[in-house]
């Protein structure tokens, strides 16, 4: 199956930036913008600007996701949201294992599988995140890393599950650094993530998912990075809190 089948989605990834008001501002600034786009575009904004830019995006193009779920339904986990409380009010996409949760929030692939097959049973899309540390590439062990992460964030997900999600290749190091993967790094463990989920899954079903590259992905090097066979998309960072950017990299994505 070729690129052209995938569903490309360029999703942000605004972190902990913006206040509803502000969403609501910058949405309304992206919105018009992207109105044409031949791609899927999302927000994925803060727990409490949610109910704002569902409002604000409103019979437009643009779709809302979460930063992170929880896996149980309900109880005792103070601080966490539900993917119920996700649903309810109209959240379509929720990032998980962002290497920032993994990071600074102690986020495992067990946890990350168990908020991915939570996210699935509620009928949300889960932006499932992967990537390698900077010392685990020059030790040289991406691949490891990777088919590990696929394997442990994905074990028990069905084939018919996986329709529903998208993986983000997110090297750690090209993280808000400014520092991109080259296209043909992208491109190399891209490839290596479908071809792993050809071996847990098939190739029919591995060809169908969309895979996104991440990290200091800009309006002048999209072009470049989404002309490869396996990177169908971006989560983008930084570049999602300006709407022209923001709107340039839809743009590359749907030619
Ligand atoms: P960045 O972030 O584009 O600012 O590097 C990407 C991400 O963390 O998803």
């Amino acid at each position: 199956m070729d690129k052209a089948k995938r569903k490309a989605i360029i999703a942000g990834n605004w972190k902990m930036n913006k206040t509803p008001k502000e969403a609501t501002a910058l949405l309304n600034e992206i919105t018009p913008l992207v109105k044409d786009a031949d791609c899927e575009v999302i927000a994925c904004v803060p727990y409490v600007d949610l109910a704002a830019a569902i409002e604000a995006t409103a019979g437009t193009n643009v779709k809302i996701g979460a930063e992170n779920c929880h896996w149980a339904a309900s109880g005792a986990f103070t601080g966490e949201i539900s993917t119920g409380m996700l649903k309810e009010i109209g959240v379509e996409y929720v990032v998980l294992g962002h290497s920032e949760r993994r990071q600074y929030f102690g986020e495992t692939d067990e946890t990350v599988n168990k908020r991915t097959k939570a996210a699935l049973a509620a009928g949300l899309k889960p932006i499932v995140c992967v990537g390698e540390l900077l010392w685990e590439r020059e030790c040289d062990i991406t691949e490891e890393v990777i088919a590990r992460q696929i394997k442990l964030d994905l074990w028990d997900v069905s084939e018919d599950e996986l329709k529903n999600v998208v993986i983000a290749y997110e090297p750690v190091w090209a993280i808000g650094t400014g520092k991109t993967a080259t296209a043909d790094q992208a491109e190399e463990v891209c490839a290596f993530i479908r071809a792993q989920l050809a071996k847990l899954y098939n190739q029919d079903a591995a060809d169908a998912v969309t895979i996104q590259y991440g990290g200091s992905m800009n309006d002048g090097n999209a072009d470049e990075l989404l002309s490869k066979t396996n990177v169908d998309g971006g989560l983008i960072g930084g570049a999602s809190l300006v709407a022209e950017k923001f709107a340039a990299i839809v743009k590359a994505a749907s030619k």
